[in-house]
């Protein structure tokens, strides 16, 4: 089954925020993570949303982010500041370039131009990024015993690479980020296709998750995916990414490899003139370019389509 990203789950998972930007809380006998804390912007509506879920914000134990992109961590500062006792937990890398002013002002900008379609949420709240401790410092491996439900870590990289998946094991559930890519489409007809780190730990990273045979995906944006469509998923985000790959080769093999010239004319073949990609322009190029740039850099050794 197909379901949008809102309400609860398996009786162990609720929905924090909503579907756009979901923090998917788990909740043990005895302790509670969140995954994921979307842009800064949001920092409010997760603390309305934890209090529905769990009587009082300050119940939420853990925050694990699964990876450095804004609108999976930039509401995490925030959310430290107004709950000190949160434990924060992700890859080490998010520290380190969350300390970086630099960084902090790019992903402040990026959020800043979506203020005005989320000011109803965010108010007058100050809800600035600021530099982040980590109290966990996740690697591959590593485990959580909430009381009933184990929240397990795994390194799947590919998007990014500091990219984190979350696996409990007890009701099959699977919290991937971006790292097997994410549906596309207002009904999911497609997948988009998130390599921006290497194509080949993608590739591994998606048979990793395909692996632990989740019953359940929570996706890092608007849906969450149960049952037959949970396995699919994953199998198509595998073929999806192969064809993804010759597509690109094809384009660099047009345009003699310039890597420049395969990206405007791929962009117009696909997001103007067949559309579809539910994506803003520039952020599309700018994932394409670093995409084309990463498999030129593999060698056009594969057949095109
Ligand atoms: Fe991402």
């Amino acid at each position: 089954m197909i379901y949008k990203a809102e309400g609860s789950f398996e009786n162990a998972v609720s929905i924090a925020g909503d579907m756009a930007y979901p923090g998917y809380v788990i909740r043990g006998k005895e302790r509670s993570c969140m995954i994921d804390a979307g842009i800064n912007l949001y920092g409010p509506l997760y603390m309305r949303t934890l209090e529905t879920i769990l009587g009082d914000p300050g119940r939420l134990d853990m925050l694990f982010l699964t990876h450095s992109h804004y609108d999976h961590l930039g509401a995490a500062p925030y959310l430290s500041r107004m709950l000190p006792a949160l434990e924060i937990g992700g890859h080490e890398k998010i520290e380190e370039l969350l300390a970086k002013e630099k960084v902090l002002k790019f992903m402040d900008t990026l959020s800043e131009v979506q203020r005005e379609m989320f000011q109803e949420i965010v108010g007058d709240e100050d809800v600035h990024l600021s530099p982040l401790l980590l109290d966990h410092r996740l690697k591959d491996g590593d485990s959580f015993d909430l009381g009933g439900l184990t929240c397990e870590v795994y390194h799947t990289p590919g998007h990014t690479k500091d990219s984190i998946s979350f696996f409990v094991p007890e009701i099959g559930a699977l919290f991937p980020g971006e790292a097997a890519g994410i549906p596309r489409g207002e009904h999911c007809e497609g997948i988009q296709v998130e390599f921006l780190s290497s194509y080949g730990d993608y590739i591994q990273s998606i048979e990793r998750a395909a692996s632990l045979k989740p019953r359940m995906i929570g996706m890092a944006h608007a849906w969450v995916l149960t049952g037959d469509d949970a396995a699919s998923f994953l199998e198509q985000s595998y073929h999806e990414t192969e064809l993804y790959r010759k597509q690109i080769e094809s384009f660099l093999n047009d345009c003699s490899g310039d890597i420049d010239a395969a990206v405007e004319k791929m962009a117009l073949a696909e997001y103007d003139e067949k559309g579809g990609i539910y994506q803003e322009r520039n952020a599309y190029m700018t994932n394409l370019s670093a995409q084309v740039a990463l498999i030129a850099s593999m060698g056009n050794t594969c057949s095109p389509l």
